[in-house]
C-alpha cells in the first residue's frame, strides 16, 4: 500500500487549523497534578485517568481498565492507578500499532525554582508551553488523541488499527504493569504488529530523531540506623557513631566525582564498543554547546561530545539522589540525625543484569560498612529495577518513522539511544515479540523532571503531525 499523500496533507492542514484547541487541551491536563510518587496527590492520578477515559469515550475509542491492585508507599497502602487499554478500529485488513504513554508526572513545587506555577500551563514569548508534564508525557499522549480527532473531523479513517496502553505509575516504577502486559500478550495485544512509544526527546533542539535504545535502572536505598532518637551534637557529638557520617563515607565509596563507578564487578558485563557503533557517533547533530544549553551550565565531565554521548547512552552511571532524615532546612540546627536513608541509582546498559548488579552492590556496601567498625546498623534494598533495551533499527517500523520525520520536517532523523529508562519498552518487545520504536516529540532542552519543564508549541503541533504521519507510513510498509 502506498501512502495517500492527499489524505496526509489534509491531515496536516487540519492539525494546523486546530492547534489552539490542542494547546487548550494540554492546559486542561497539565492542571491535573498527577504526581504518582506523592501520597497526597494519588487522587489526582486517578482524576487524570478519568480525564483520559472521558476523552477516549468522546473519540469513540473502545477501552477496558486493568486494575493493578494496591502497593505500599511511605507507610501507606495505596490503590494503583488504572492501566487503560484502548482500541480504535478493528479492521483485520489493517496493521495494528500499539502506542504507550504515561499520564503520571514528576513532583513540582513553585519553591523548587519554577518561574511560574508548575501546574498552570503558560505560553511564553518563545512559544514554549511551560508546565509539569507538558513534554513528559502528557503532550505526546495528547498527540495521539489529537491525531485521531483530526482524522475524524476530516471523515478520514485511520490507516491502521490503533491499540493503546496508558499507565499512571511510570515515574514510580510502573508497578503492576509488566503483569498486565504479560497477561494480555495473547489477549488485548494479540493482533499488535508494531509498537511505538513517544516518551523521550530529540538529541538537540533542532533536529528530530528516532530512538532504538534505553538504559536500564536499578534504584537503591541504604538505611543507616544508630541512636534511638535524634541527638544534640553538643551533648553527644564525639560519643556516638553518627549514621550520617557512615552514610557520607559509603556514598564516597560508590562513585568518583568524575563519574567512575567504584563497585567491583559492575563494569564486567558492559558490552564492548563495536566499530560500527563507534562510526555512528560522528555524524550525529550534537556538540557540547547543545549539552551545555540543556543543563544551563558548562560543568560536563567530558571534553569531547562523543565521549559525553557514550557516557550517557552506552556506559553505566551511578547517581546519588538524596538523603531522607538528614537536616535540610535553612538555618544551623545542631542535630545528629538518628536514622538516615541514602538513595542512589545505577543506569545499566547491555549486557548488565539486575540480579548481578544487586549482588555486587549489596556485597560491596556491606563490606565497606564493615570496615568502618561502626556500631550502627546498615540495610541495603533495591527499590525497583528495569533492564536496558536495544532494538534493531533495520526493521520497517523504523523505516516508517524515518519517512514520517522526512515528510513533516524535511530532514532525515538522527538515530539515537537514550540515557533514561522506560522499562516497559523491553517488556513489550519480549512479551509481544514485536519491534518497538521510540519516536520523541520534545527537545533536549525541555527540562523533563526539572523546573520550568516545557514543550515548544511547534514540537507539539509538528509532533502531532509526526505521530499521525507515522501511522500512515507504517500502514504502507510490508512486514
Ligand atoms: N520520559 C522518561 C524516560 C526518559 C528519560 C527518556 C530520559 C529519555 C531520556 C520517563 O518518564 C522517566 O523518567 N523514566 C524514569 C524511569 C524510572 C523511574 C524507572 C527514569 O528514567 O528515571
Ligand atoms: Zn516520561
Amino acid at each position: 500500500m502506498t501512502v495517500n499523500a492527499d489524505s496526509l496533507n489534509q491531515f496536516f492542514a487540519q492539525v494546523d487549523k486546530d492547534q489552539n484547541i490542542y494547546v487548550e487541551r494540554l492546559r486542561e491536563v497539565v492542571a491535573i497534578p498527577s504526581v504518582s510518587s506523592d501520597v497526597s496527590l494519588r487522587p489526582q492520578v486517578f482524576a487524570m485517568g478519568e480525564w483520559l477515559k472521558k476523552e477516549l469515550t468522546r473519540l469513540n475509542v473502545e477501552y477496558v481498565i486493568r486494575d493493578p491492585g494496591t502497593h505500599e508507599m511511605d507507610g501507606h497502602t495505596l490503590q494503583l492507578p488504572p492501566i487503560i487499554l484502548g482500541y480504535y478500529g478493528r479492521d483485520p485488513a489493517k496493521k495494528t500499532v500499539l502506542v504507550y504513554g504515561h499520564y503520571d508526572v514528576q513532583p513540582a513545587l513553585k519553591e523548587d525554582g519554577w518561574a511560574t506555577e508548575p501546574f498552570e500551563l503558560i505560553e511564553n514569548e518563545k512559544g514554549e508551553l511551560v508546565g509539569r508534564g507538558s513534554t513528559d508525557d502528557k503532550g505526546p499522549i495528547l498527540g495521539w488523541l489529537n491525531a485521531i480527532e483530526a482524522h475524524q473531523k476530516l471523515g478520514l479513517e485511520l490507516p491502521v488499527n490503533l491499540c493503546m496502553c496508558f499507565e499512571g505509575m511510570e515515574e514510580n516504577g510502573s508497578e503492576g504493569l509488566d503483569d498486565v502486559i504479560n497477561a494480555e500478550a495473547k489477549g488485548w495485544f494479540k493482533d499488535v504488529d508494531a509498537v511505538c512509544i513517544s516518551d523521550n526527546y530529540w538529541l538537540g533542539d533542532s533536529k528530530p530523531c528516532i530512538t532504538y535504545g534505553l538504559r536500564g535502572i536499578s534504584y537503591y536505598k541504604i538505611a543507616i540506623k544508630g541512636p534511638g532518637r535524634d541527638l544534640h551534637s553538643g551533648v553527644f557529638g564525639g560519643t556516638v557513631h553518627e549514621p550520617m557520617t557512615d552514610l557520607a563515607y559509603i556514598f564516597s565509596k560508590l562513585v568518583t566525582p568524575k563519574g567512575e563507578i567504584l563497585i567491583p564487578g559492575i563494569m564486567d558485563d558492559v558490552a564492548p564498543l563495536t566499530d560500527a557503533e563507534e562510526a555512528s557517533y560522528p555524524p550525529l547533530d550534537f556538540d557540547l554547546s547543545t549539552l551545555h544549553k540543556a543543563i544551563d551550565a558548562e560543568n560536563t565531565i567530558h571534553d569531547s561530545h562523543i565521549d559525553a554521548l557514550k557516557g550517557r547512552w552506552r556506559y553505566p552511571s551511578l547517581s546519588l539522589h538524596g538523603i531522607e532524615g538528614a537536616f535540610s532546612a535553612p538555618g544551623a540546627k545542631t542535630v545528629i540525625p538518628a536514622k538516615v536513608i541514602g538513595k542512589f541509582s545505577i543506569r545499566s546498559v547491555p549486557n548488565m543484569v539486575p540480579e548481578k548488579i544487586d549482588q555486587c552492590v549489596v556485597k560491596y556496601i556491606n563490606e565497606e560498612f564493615a570496615k568502618l567498625g561502626s556500631k550502627n546498623v546498615v540495610e541495603v534494598e533495591c527499590l525497583h529495577a528495569g533492564k536496558p533495551w536495544v532494538a534493531s533499527f533495520e526493521h520497517p517500523n523504523y523505516v516508517a518513522a524515518a519517512n514520517a520525520v522526512e515528510r513533516v520536517f524535511k530532514v532525515k532523523p538522527d538515530l539515537t539511544r537514550e540515557g533514561g529508562s522506560i522499562p516497559v519498552t523491553l517488556t513489550f518487545q519480549d512479551a509481544l515479540q514485536k519491534n518497538v520504536l521510540l519516536l520523541p516529540m520534545g527537545r533536549s532542552s525541555d527540562g523533563a523532571h526539572s523546573i520550568n519543564e516545557k514543550l515548544d508549541r511547534s514540537n507539539y503541533i509538528e509532533g502531532t503531525k509526526l505521530l499521525g504521519a507515522y501511522l500512515w507510513e507504517v500502514s504502507g510498509q510490508k512486514f
